[in-house]
């Protein structure tokens, strides 16, 4: 495994020294799976500080008074971030990047009053999306998602989730499937898989649930684990989409074959989704626009993880999800994009940031730690990402010179990374 930076296109080999760094953010040893409640506002910075990588790995940092650790000066890059901060790389644990074109039609629909919901009945949203990507071969699709990552990845986004859900036919669904695992390989950065073929009911099967459901366990998912295409499930539990009983059939037989539920629940009404998904074992439950008592409860001593979507509430004008109620009953919250053509078609984790902080009233520290160490085990890599520690792989961030971390949220809408280093292998 070797070591690159991108900048400007500029690949650069070897082992890495970065010196000066006005504060080192996230960082130490035997830290928790995930920071829960008013834990969320701990975020450790050692100020004028070194971080050192070698073949991938974080292996050493420390304050630049003591940093006699470097003997072996051979082959090594020493980058000076003097007045700027360094930081792991945001994951993304919930997106869907592989899409074959965007929906701007909808959005003047929406702006001159139809509602996202409304939209959908006339066969658009989903299925909309469904039909674009019918027609798109794998390697088109390959392409655009990859476009689509570098973007992401200049933002600052260091791993994501991605999911299928717009291919709603055996082989729509594979061929997403088999771009995501296409874009594991190539892309750089770690990716997990979700199959997502319970996204909305096709057409032809609105009045007959049972049999596209029937094909989403006979069909879909054993050919999912056959071609190892998929490391979660997830379904849309929503009226008008999946009903509780139906997401829990479908994520019985994901879990038969080792995919862990990852859903989407409560994005528009509470329909006991949460508590259920809880019981399956869930690894996270998201979106969460709207939240009841009987949610709170059924996630407290729970592992499953609440992420909460700020773009797509931004972008559809529905409510933010209520992370402070979270973090009053001591839960842990993760942040992600949703990056998706029809309500989030952003994948900029700055702005989930700052919106985070001006509309959820979460602490810049907070939505950072949502963004990082929560959101590291939202996709399950807490073993390699999300803080900076001895051992770990994460992507590296290094900010333009800027006075304080809290002025990455505070300053919405411009570009504060300069820098994203990158391991180059992605087999995680
Ligand atoms: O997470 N809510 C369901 N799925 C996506 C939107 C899909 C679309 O509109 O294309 C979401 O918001
Ligand atoms: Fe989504």
């Amino acid at each position: 495994m070797s070591i690159s930076i991108i900048l400007a296109n500029i690949v650069t080999m070897g082992k890495i020294l970065i010196k000066n760094i006005k504060g080192l953010v996230q960082y130490g040893e035997d830290l928790p799976l995930v920071r829960r409640g008013a834990e969320m506002r701990t975020l450790p910075i050692l100020e004028n500080a070194f971080l050192a990588l070698e073949d991938g790995f974080i292996v050493a940092y420390g304050s630049m008074d003591d940093w006699g650790g470097i003997t072996d000066w051979r082959d090594l890059e020493v980058i000076d971030a003097e007045g700027k901060f360094v930081l792991p790389a945001f994951c993304d644990s919930h997106t869907h990047t592989v899409f074959a074109k965007s929906r701007e039609e909808e959005f003047v629909d929406r702006i001159n009053g139809l509602s996202y919901e409304e939209i959908a009945l006339r066969g658009g949203g989903i299925l909309n999306s469904a039909r674009k990507l019918a027609e798109m071969t794998e390697d088109e699709l390959f392409k655009l998602a990859l476009r689509r990552i570098e973007r992401m990845k200049s933002y600052g986004t260091g791993a994501l989730e991605i999911k299928s859900g717009y291919g709603l036919s055996l082989d729509a669904e594979l061929k997403m499937l088999r771009v995501i695992k296409r874009l594991k390989k190539e892309s750089g950065l770690a990716i997990k898989a979700t199959f997502l073929g319970a996204h909305a009911f096709p057409t032809q099967f609105k009045e007959n649930h049972r049999g596209y459901i029937d094909l989403i366990i006979n069909e879909m998912i054993p050919k999912i684990a056959e071609e190892e295409l998929a490391d979660f499930i997830d379904a849309f539990c929503e009226r008008n989409y999946f009903s509780v009983d139906e997401m829990a059939e479908i994520l019985e037989a994901g879990a038969k074959v080792g995919l862990r539920p990852k859903v989407h629940v409560n994005q528009f009404s509470i329909l006991g989704g949460v508590k259920r998904a809880v019981e399956m074992n869930a690894l996270s439950v998201d979106h969460l626009e709207e939240l009841g008592e009987e949610d709170i409860e059924a996630l407290k001593d729970s592992m499953c993880i609440p992420t909460i979507l700020p773009s797509c509430s931004h972008f559809l004008s529905i409510p933010f999800g209520d992370a402070r109620r979270m973090m009053d009953h001591n839960l842990p919250v993760a942040l992600a994009s949703d990056f998706n053509p029809g309500s989030t078609p952003s994948g900029n984790l700055q702005f989930v940031w700052s919106l985070a902080c001006v509309k959820m009233k979460m602490t810049p520290e907070e939505a950072l730690n949502a963004l990082t160490i929560n959101a590291a085990y939202a996709m399950d890599l807490s073993a390699t990402h999300g803080t900076i520690s001895v051992g770990k792989q994460t992507p590296i961030l290094i900010t333009k010179e800027i006075p304080n971390i809290a002025y990455i949220p505070y300053a919405f809408g411009d570009q504060h990374i300069e820098r994203i280093i990158v391991q180059e292998s992605s087999n995680i």
